[in-house]
This record gives structure tokens, C-alpha cells and sequence, in this order.
């Protein structure tokens, strides 16, 4: 294994998209910021500086973080962020995994622009070793600045400003006005395979990808293989990502390839924009365009469901050691949205005239002030409370066409403690108390795999689990209205931020986290933080 390093170094930067310009946080002046290699094993050390006006922090989104949990980034949770000026050395160690996963940075919205992908060769491909290689990131892009939309969203306590345009690798794409020579153009060989590297780092959208002319065999997701799945359209939420393998078999010419949005709760489907890239192989002489690919409605659960009903792990009875069979631990968690009291002195533009929530188990995070690791390390009283429930405090029919309007969830800071080593499944119901809505939930620290999924009310009597080979993620879509099962061992102490990955819904509060105490040894101890951790 060798050591990676990197340094970081968090500026501002002007940039100029849609005919307008403004300026966005960077990294080292790129945007999208640099991609990180290595091989599995590896070491990797990045020290960010922050020479920003904004406090900062960056999370290795799906790296497990092994015994690490001091460098996984989430604000308030397990650091305090770096003020301007401040610099921080994240060092962590990439054990058993590999694949594509992202990193971006995880305090307030800053991650609308300061995001990157995280490449990690494996030590050998289940699959022949593709030709050339290629990282797609997809995004959204404002012309107001994101702290600013983030602001504008709370204050007027309704929903973001849906995004001016959607990027690829940072440029909208020749849809989009003043935005031709904003095109990611991909210039490929004919008659080769390649992987290419997908990643949704976009805030608050799930998109769609697909590339005209061309099959894509989806072959990993968030970092773990899969059976060879081939398609022509392929899903992800936001910090989900996927590489397929592509063959450049076709006549050759230009080809369109463009992402667009997936929204759940939007009943009647609408023209929304899209994002398109070409790629390009082939005789130029005798270039043709293709068409547009054709994409699924804004509002296609089915093609959602299927797809991710498709995707399976590598695990089957053969490769046994993946998905725990048994049980020790069994969470059950409301995933939703829902309605509080305006405060005074403001206009509320949410339900009846209430501000927007949302809650996991009708219980809305309030960040603490001291990061909760900190905290939980070193016995620092009255910044969290362990009395996060195993199972909602009230049920209710979940699901409902006319759920109950009674449940103002409580705003607090609470945390669900998992024994060490334990089995744990978690269920995970969407609610429809202010519409029911497909909520893509990350889970830090671990991946999971994901043993079922439906619509409706979880029902452990008819839920039929998938033991033998389910997907694993790091990042689940909750179907619209349903619920999904994962499973995972809790075998990686420190604190774990899980959330909803669209940021709306984290910054109204849908999101808690898990303490998984230490194990017994050196081997199952985080050790201490390191010297430069940042004080609050
Ligand atoms: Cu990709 Cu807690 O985030």
C-alpha cells in the first residue's frame, strides 16, 4: 500500500455559467474540485485549508472510515468545521473497498459547488479490465450564490429554488442558454470498452442518465460490484453513484448524453431541463448527431422501482460472507416531511401558512454546537441525548391518503446507541403526513445492504427479503410512499451521521445519528483525535 497526498485549499472562486457570473467556494480553484486516486489499501492524507469567507468541513462520501471516524467530515457530528484560515489533516485508510465515491463538503449548503469524485482501483476486477476509464459528476447550478438559496429557502420557509440549470462534470450543456461552449464533450475510440464513473453530487435532485445509441451494463454502485445489469437508462439519487461499461460498437459520430430530474412527489410530470455532454468517436468526416436520448417522465416511479430492483451484489451462496442472516438489533424508522409553527416576525409560505420540517421517527435534528464525537469522546454533558427510539413513539398509518395532522415532530438532539458488533436492521418508512416523497438516506461509517423494498406500510408478515444477493449502498432511495429494508453489522465504532441526501430535507431536519461504542482491543478502539481537530 502506498500513501496518498493531497492538499486542498478551500478559496473562492469566479466562474461563469448561463451568461452570468458569480463567485462559488472551490477547491484549489477547480470546479468540479480534483478527483482523488488510489488503489485499495492505500493511505490517503488530505490537509484542507480554508481560505474561504464560510466555515467548511469535507466528508469521503461511502469511504468506511475504519477506526477513522475523526476524519469522516459531517459538521457538528464528528468535528467542528474549519473556521478561515483554519487547516485540517483528514487521514484515513481505504480497507477492503473500492469503486467510485465522492467527496464534498458537509456544512450548510457549500456542497452545491465544492464537490469531487474519489476513484479507488481495486485489487482485482470481477470483470475484463476495461480500455480507458471516464468520471461523470452531475450537479445543479444556481446564478444566485447556494448559501443564498439555502437562505432564501428557510426564510421564506417553503421549498429551494429549483436549480437554473443541471452540469456534467460542472457545464449545462448546449440546452441551456449562452451554455454551447459550456458542453462536456467526451472523445472516445472506436470499438473499445469503457467504464465510465457516474456520480450524482447535485443537492436536491435525482436524476436519470442515459446516453443515446448506447447500452450502459451497470457493473458497480456506491463502491461495491454488481451482477452485470445492462440498460439504457440508469438512476441515481444524490450521493449515489454507478460505473457501467460502455462499447464504443456503434458507427461512430457524436452522440448526446444528458442527465434529468426524477421527482417523486410531483403527481402531474413537467417539461423540466436537461443536462447534455456529447460524446464523440469515430471518422469525423463522417460525424453524425444522434438524437436526444429519450428519457423517463419526471414523475416514473415504475422505471425507479424496477431499475433498483434490478441491481444485485456480487454475494450469492458461493460468496457467503456479505449479508447478515440473522438479526440483533431491529430499528424501525419513520423517513418524512412534515409541518411546525411559523416563528413569530415571519411569513411562512409552507402548509397553512407553517414552516416545512422533516423528521426521522418525528424527531428533527437540531445540530449541537459541539460536534457530537467530541462530545461522546470526551464526556462533555448536555449536547445530545442517547434516547434516540428504536421505533416511532406514535404509530399511525404511515402511508395514508389523509395521514393525521396531529404530529408536530419534536426538535431535538438525539442519538440511537448500537451495541458494537451487532446485526442491525433498520426499516425505513417514508410518511406522507405533507406528501409522500422518495428520500435517498446515507447512512455514514457503513455500507448496507438492501433486503427489500415496497410500497405501503412496512408488513414484516408479507415483506419478502432478499437474503442471497441484495445490493449494497451506501445511499438508499426510500420508494415514494414505501418503505426499504437494510441490513448492515455494526462493526465500526464512532458516530454516524445518517440523513436524507437530499440537503433540503437534512437542513429541516430529517436526519439523526448512531453511537456504535467501541469493541474490546486495539483492533475495535477508535483512538484519540488528532492534535489539529478543530475546537468550536
Ligand atoms: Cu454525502 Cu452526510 O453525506
Amino acid at each position: 500500500p502506498q500513501t496518498r497526498v493531497y492538499n486542498f485549499t478551500v478559496h473562492p472562486l469566479s466562474i461563469t455559467r448561463l451568461c452570468s457570473s458569480k463567485s462559488i467556494v472551490s477547491v484549489n480553484g477547480k470546479f468540479p474540485g480534483p478527483t482523488i486516486y488510489a488503489n485499495e489499501g492505500d493511505r490517503i492524507i488530505v490537509r484542507v485549508t480554508n481560505r474561504a469567507q464560510y466555515d467548511i468541513t469535507i466528508h469521503w462520501h461511502g469511504i468506511r472510515q475504519i477506526l477513522s471516524c475523526w476524519a469522516d467530515g459531517p459538521a457538528y457530528i464528528t468535528q467542528c468545521p474549519l473556521q478561515t484560515g483554519q487547516s485540517y489533516v483528514y487521514n484515513f485508510t481505504v480497507t477492503g473497498q473500492s469503486g467510485t465515491l465522492l467527496w464534498h463538503a458537509h456544512e450548510t449548503w457549500l456542497r452545491g459547488t465544492v464537490y469531487g469524485a474519489i476513484v479507488i482501483f481495486p485489487e482485482a476486477y470481477p470483470y475484463t479490465f476495461p480500455d480507458e476509464e471516464h468520471v461523470i459528476i452531475l450537479g445543479e447550478w444556481w446564478k444566485a450564490n447556494v448559501e443564498d438559496v439555502e437562505t432564501q429557502a428557510l426564510q421564506a420557509g417553503n421549498g429551494p429554488a429549483i436549480a437554473d440549470a443541471y452540469t456534467m462534470n460542472g457545464l449545462p450543456g448546449p440546452l441551456y442558454n449562452c451554455s454551447l461552449q459550456d458542453t462536456y464533450v467526451m472523445k472516445l475510440h472506436r470499438n473499445k470498452t469503457y467504464l465510465l464513473r457516474i456520480v450524482n453530487a447535485a443537492l436536491n435532485t435525482e436524476l436519470f442518465f442515459s446516453i443515446a445509441n448506447h447500452s450502459l451494463t451497470v457493473v458497480e454502485i456506491d463502491g461495491d460490484f454488481t451482477k452485470h445489469y445492462t440498460t439504457n437508462i440508469i438512476f441515481l439519487t444524490p450521493g449515489q453513484t454507478t460505473n457501467v461499461l460502455l462499447k464504443t460498437d456503434q458507427g461512430g459520430g457524436r452522440y448526446y448524453m444528458g442527465a434529468s430530474p426524477y421527482m417523486s412527489a410531483v403527481k402531474v410530470p413537467f417539461q423540466n431541463t436537461v443536462t447534455l455532454g456529447f460524446l464523440v468517436y469515430g471518422e469525423s468526416s463522417t460525424a453524425t448527431t444522434s438524437n436526444i436520448p429519450s428519457f423517463p417522465a419526471s414523475n416514473d416511479t415504475n422505471f425507479v422501482t424496477q431499475f433498483s430492483n434490478s441491481l444485485r451484489s456480487l454475494d450469492d451462496p458461493s460468496h457467503p460472507e456479505g449479508v447478515p442472516q440473522t438479526v440483533d438489533k431491529s430499528l424501525f424508522f419513520t423517513v418524512g416531511l412534515g409541518a411546525k409553527p411559523c416563528a413569530p416576525n415571519q411569513t411562512c409560505q409552507g402548509p397553512n401558512g407553517n414552516n416545512f420540517t422533516a423528521s426521522m421517527n418525528n424527531i428533527s435534528l437540531i445540530l449541537p454546537k459541539v460536534a457530537i464525537l467530541q462530545a461522546y469522546y470526551f464526556n462533555i454533558s448536555g449536547v445530545f441525548q442517547s434516547t434516540f427510539p428504536d421505533s416511532p413513539l406514535s404509530v399511525f398509518d404511515y402511508t395514508a391518503t389523509n395521514p393525521p395532522n396531529n404530529l408536530t415532530p419534536e426538535s431535538a438532539t438525539k442519538v440511537n446507541v448500537i451495541p458494537f458488533n451487532s446485526n442491525v436492521q433498520l426499516i425505513l418508512q417514508d410518511t406522507s403526513l405533507l406528501g409522500a416523497e422518495n428520500h435517498p438516506i446515507h447512512l455514514h461509517g457503513y455500507s448496507f445492504y438492501i433486503v427489500g423494498q415496497g410500497f405501503g406500510n412496512y408488513q414484516a408478515s408479507s415483506a419478502n427479503f432478499n437474503l442471497v444477493d441484495p445490493p449494497r449502498r451506501n445511499t438508499v432511495g426510500v420508494p415514494v410512499g414505501g418503505w426499504a429494508a437494510i441490513r448492515f453489522k455494526a462493526d465500526n465504532p464512532g458516530v454516524w451521521y445518517m440523513h436524507c441526501h437530499l440537503e433540503i430535507h437534512t437542513t429541516w431536519g430529517l436526519a439523526m445519528a448512531f453511537i456504535v461504542p467501541n469493541g474490546i482491543g486495539a483492533n475495535q478502539t477508535l483512538p484519540p483525535p488528532p492534535s489539529d481537530l478543530p475546537a468550536c
